[in-house]
């Protein structure tokens, strides 16, 4: 039986039975702001410094300095952790933003090693190296919504992201895997991503005439015995907190 991680988000682990499932994949389902990268910083910084659990950080979308300088915000410093060797960062940034220059060059490249599938293999490789250089044992990785640019086919987009889930599996690490959500609502479809995960939680913005919400809610959880309700989340200086038994729309 594996264990349970202390996720370093307060009020989340309420939700999820006690913990974050030891050595899964979670998918991080949220639509632009509701805080995705600040969740994975939370969950990194607060492993390494509160649990003794060294993280990695897969980038797919920010450059590492804007990761690092929006984490400083918080009072998470990434770069001294990474000094520390507590901490990598894996910057997989070309992978999802390949410039007209760069696609000419990674065919080049992959001519000998064939497919498009390259650039996944090669970024499950610097993870794995990553992990083992720091010892790992939570990773996070922001974002998929990035590999649409890449792999704008939905066949070989499932494809990457079915490989990437799976070594992260593979990899005996706890992660946190963010994603953007389609659209919001009761009538949402189900994202390819979430069959292949352990736990999927989704973020989003509620408007209500002329309040908004942020709210949170754990859609599944394999193996717990999850609470289901959309709660509400905050986002302030010392990162997001969860309130599992806040109404939605009252008094803050
Ligand atoms: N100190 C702070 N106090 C309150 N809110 C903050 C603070 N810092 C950031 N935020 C909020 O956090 C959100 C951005 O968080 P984050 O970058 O993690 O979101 P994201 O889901 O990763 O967004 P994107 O889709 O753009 O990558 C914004 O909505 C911003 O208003
Ligand atoms: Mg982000």
């Amino acid at each position: 039986m594996s264990g349970k991680v202390i996720s370093g988000i307060p009020g989340l682990d309420e939700l999820v039975d006690g913990g974050l499932p030891e050595g899964r994949v979670i998918l991080v389902i949220g639509g632009p702001g509701t805080g995705k990268t600040i969740l994975c910083g939370q969950f990194l910084h607060s492993g390494i410094y509160n649990g003794q659990e060294n993280g990695v950080f897969v980038t797919l979308d920010e450059s590492k300095e804007h990761f690092y300088s929006e984490m400083k915000q918080f009072g998470w410093d990434f770069q001294k952790a990474q000094d520390e060797r507590k901490f990598a960062l894996v910057d997989a940034t070309r992978v999802s933003r390949v410039s007209m220059l760069k696609e000419k060059l990674y065919k080049e490249e992959s001519r000998s090693l064939r497919g498009k599938q390259l650039p996944i293999d090669k970024l499950v490789e610097d993870l794995q190296a990553k992990i083992s250089a720091v010892g790992a044992k939570r990773v996070a990785v922001d974002t998929l919504a990035a590999l649409t640019f890449r792999f704008p086919d939905p066949i070989e987009r499932r494809s990457a992201m079915t490989d990437l889930i799976e070594s992260l599996s593979d990899l005996g690490v706890t992660s946190l895997v963010t994603t953007e959500l389609g659209y919001l609502g009761l009538q949402r479809k189900a994202l390819e991503e979430e069959f292949l995960v352990h736990g999927v939680i989704m973020m989003q913005t509620l408007f209500s005439g002329a309040t908004t919400t942020r709210a949170i809610q754990v859609e599944k959880m394999r193996g717990a015995k999850v609470n289901p309700s959309l709660v509400p989340y905050s986002i302030d200086q010392n990162g997001i907190e969860i309130y599992p038994t806040m109404p939605l729309f009252g008094d803050k």
